[in-house]
């Protein structure tokens, strides 16, 4: 095979040994509520606690953020799959995926789920077109930890079917 169609093709298998959590990204515009299940997040600064969740444009989730520059992250757990299934498989578009899901609002005014390891609230600082997604920057205005056990490491096998 062609090397340059060769290495290609590794890109996708390799990128799939990088490790993350998941979460879910609660977002607030007037009286609408939306969430979503975000697993590209990395911390960014230390002082002033900041991070950036990737985030595409397609998302309803995306442009509800860019408006209302605020957003909240609930932190799952490890037993939690099914919670990161039903954040991510359909879209609050079209379905209020937060109903009848016990959550409460972030001093920020951001929907966070009221099982799950922690939320941290956020106010978007910053924004960057990067490929296919657009990388949110949030400073963490406050924060709350609910649970003390271990998160829900991200592995692509738990969600074959699930629309990324
Ligand atoms: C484990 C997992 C992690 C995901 N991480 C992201 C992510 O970091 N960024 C993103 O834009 N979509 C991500 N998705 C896809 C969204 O959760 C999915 O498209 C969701 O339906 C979008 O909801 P919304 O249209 O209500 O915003 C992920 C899906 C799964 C299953």
């Amino acid at each position: 095979m062609d090397r340059d169609l060769q290495d290609r093709d590794s890109i996708p298998a390799a990128l799939r040994h990088l490790t993350h959590g998941v979460y879910v990204m609660g977002t607030r515009r007037g009286r609408q509520s939306n969430a979503m299940t975000a697993s590209w997040v990395m911390q960014t600064s230390e002082r002033p606690p900041c991070l950036a969740v990737a985030v595409r444009s397609d998302r309803y989730t995306h442009d509800i953020t860019l408006e209302s520059e605020t957003f909240a992250l609930s932190v799952l757990r490890e037993d939690q799959v099914d919670v990161a299934t039903h954040f991510a498989d359909t879209s609050g578009e079209y379905h209020d995926k937060l109903q009848g899901v016990p959550y409460g609002l972030t001093p920020g005014g951001s929907p966070f789920l009221l099982d799950c390891l922690a939320y941290l609230d956020c106010k978007v600082i910053d924004r960057a077109r990067a490929g296919d997604h657009t990388l949110v920057v949030g400073e963490v205005t406050a924060s709350d930890t609910l649970d003390e056990s271990y998160p829900l490491i991200y592995d692509p096998g738990e969600y074959e079917g699930a629309l990324r």
